[in-house]
């Protein structure tokens, strides 16, 4: 069996600039894989060369098998994707979205109702199928977006960032959409550390369009995250460079990273300082730290992997 996904090489440039340099991926199996790194990284670029969205300057994708650029159709028959949705149209209710989507990608008429029908369940919003989607919560859209993605009951899904704009409630939602999902191969990209951990078996890392890591969530946790402390920081603001050389300056701390807008994760050393007196010297920054917890040993080991990128 050749594996589900697979990327040789993968290599795509924008003029100068280098977004993705030589990334080898192989997947094979069901299992939810967690797609992880820094914003700009390079994950929705390889995403959308592996669904031929946009072409690779050099290197193949493959899906089961199958080179996306020569044949996209085979390809991509049994994968399904939702990167850059666009909104629904607020008018139409969820069946009727469905419906028209059925209808683009040519779902055989008689097979229509079920398969919209077993796509609502899954996401639970059948009691919503009628409703008009203007007024539901951006959750609620994105399970019907998600729901999108299994009318033709694939065995590839290929998510970018499905929980991202969602309120805590509704990423949760999304996250338990994802995880009745792993009897297929889910490939979810996220710069959520905790998300990841929670939904996925595996991880695979990028930063500045270089695959640094795949493996084993468990394998990467033991094999990166190094010796010291390591904790995350939440402020009520967005975490500016200023703010992130403060923090960096605190006695005893080793690195920090921006986990995303609001969030900081940093090291310490454990022989020069206790979590304790680390959160008194965070606070007496008086910079609008909010949060202040554990970090877990995949955070560890995101933080030895990922240098400095803010
Ligand atoms: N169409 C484009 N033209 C120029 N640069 C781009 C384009 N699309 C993406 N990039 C750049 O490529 C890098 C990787 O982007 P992307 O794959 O979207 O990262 P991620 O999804 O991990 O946040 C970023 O630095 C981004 O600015
Ligand atoms: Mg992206």
């Amino acid at each position: 069996m050749p594996p589900s996904i697979e990327a040789q090489q993968l290599t795509k440039r924008y003029g100068q600039f280098t977004a993705l340099s030589g990334l080898d991926l192989n997947i094979h199996g069901t299992k939810c894989v967690g797609f992880l790194g820094p914003n700009g990284a390079g994950k929705t670029t390889t995403m959308k060369i592996l669904t031929g969205l946009i072409r690779a300057s050099k290197g193949t994708a493959l899906i089961n098998g199958v080179d996306v650029a020569s044949d996209k159709k085979t390809a991509l028959a049994s994968c399904a994707t939702l990167i850059e949705t666009p909104e629904i149209y607020p008018s139409l209710t969820p069946k009727e979205a469905l419906s028209m989507l059925c209808e683009i990608r040519g779902v055989p008429r008689q097979d229509r109702n079920k398969r919209i029908d077993d796509a609502l369940a899954r996401v639970k919003m059948s009691e919503w199928a009628d409703k008009k989607v203007g007024g539901f919560s951006k959750g609620m859209k994105q399970r019907v977006n998600v729901a999108s993605t299994l009318l033709s009951d694939p065995e590839v899904i290929i998510l970018d960032e499905p929980s991202s704009g969602l309120d805590p409630r509704g990423m949760s939602e999304v996250r338990d959409i994802v995880m009745s999902l792993r009897d297929r191969l889910v490939f979810m990209s996220s710069h959520l550390l905790a998300e990841v951990t929670e939904v996925c078996q595996e991880v695979a890392l990028i930063d500045h369009g270089k695959l640094l890591v795949y493996d084993t969530i468990e394998n990467v946790t033991a094999k990166f995250s190094g010796g010291g402390g390591a904790v995350e920081v939440g402020f009520a603001g967005n975490v500016d460079e200023q703010l992130r050389a403060r923090v960096s300056k605190l006695p005893g701390v080793t690195s920090t990273t921006k986990s995303n807008d609001r969030h900081l994760l940093l090291k310490y050393d454990t022989a020069v300082l206790t979590q304790d007196k680390l959160l008194e010297s965070v606070a007496g920054l008086k910079a609008g730290a909010i949060t202040f917890s554990q970090a877990s040993g995949l955070e560890d080991a995101y933080l030895s992997l990922i240098k400095e990128t803010l």
